[in-house]
């Protein structure tokens, strides 16, 4: 098996998971696999509710196989040993499935509201206690979900206006690379015509300005932070680009 990278274990570690963790999940796993159908036909009922829930699925089929999948998810996966590289692979597999669906996170984590409020019922007989502990779930999720929107937000904001700013360039350099073109049919004409030397000489000078400006542009690009609004440019110290490097490394 693949070493977990540093990244995935510094991840368990800030979410204070261990060995203890699954251990203490044990009973409660054991529990579930006669609950868990259940849990899920009601999860499905609920989310169905939604028009926009309900526009992912393509059919009865379709229920039927995320049901499946999300019932191995928890008993073979989640809650069956310390999550270790295969389960981020697998993580990474149903994040891929639910974005080719056109689920949204915040969707998403709704989903895990409703999951948590029955897995409580298997673990908290008091309802006195498990009124709190479920609504404080609802809560907590709630808040990940309305910031992970905004941080998405914020980076497909910024993928659109680099994809706008890098078709405006690619534009310009096509009008530049237009101009070179039309300058030295000029220069040819010219030479076969024998116009004077200061005629060609004039031609050949815009020629080079031609191509200076699409060396300057280049460089531009090559630097990136030329493609960003000066008041843009001021709150980053690497233009556009190095903001979404940052935000995607
Ligand atoms: C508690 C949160 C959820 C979990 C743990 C979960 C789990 C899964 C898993 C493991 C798969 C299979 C992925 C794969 O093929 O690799 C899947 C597929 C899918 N899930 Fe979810 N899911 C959740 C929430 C939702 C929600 C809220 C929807 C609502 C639309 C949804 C809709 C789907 C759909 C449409 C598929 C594809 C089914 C197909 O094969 O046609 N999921 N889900």
């Amino acid at each position: 098996m693949l070493e977990m990278n540093e990244r995935k274990r510094q991840r368990l570690q800030a979410f204070e998971i261990e060995e203890a963790t699954i251990e203490t999940l044990r009973p409660f796993r054991s529990a579930l696999h006669a609950e868990i159908d259940g849990i899920l036909d009601g999860f499905y009922e609920h989310m169905l509710e939604f028009p926009e829930m309900r526009r992912r699925f393509s059919d009865q089929d379709s229920v039927k196989r995320a049901g499946r999948a999300q019932r191995r998810h928890w008993l073979d996966s989640l809650l069956a040993q310390m999550p270790d590289t295969a389960y981020f692979k697998k993580a990474s597999d149903v994040a891929d499935a639910h974005l080719r669906v056109g689920l949204t996170p915040e969707w998403y984590i709704a989903g895990y509201s409703y999951v948590l409020k029955r897995f409580m019922d298997l673990l908290i007989a008091d309802d006195a206690v498990k009124a709190p502990v479920v609504a404080l779930n609802k809560l907590v999720l709630l808040d990940i979900a309305s910031v992970i929107e905004t941080f998405i937000g914020a980076k497909n904001r910024l993928m659109v206006e680099l994809l706008r700013r890098t078709t405006a360039f690619s534009e310009e350099a096509i009008g530049l690379c237009a101009d070179l073109d039309e300058r030295q049919r000029g220069l040819r004409e010219q030479l076969k015509d024998n116009s004077s030397k200061e005629e060609m000489l004039a031609t050949i000078d815009g020629l080079c300005e031609s191509i200076e400006r699409l060396r300057t542009r280049l460089d531009e690009l090559r630097t990136s932070d030329k493609l960003v609004q000066p008041k843009a440019r001021a709150r980053t110290e690497s233009g556009l680009f190095g903001v979404i490097r940052k935000l995607f490394k």
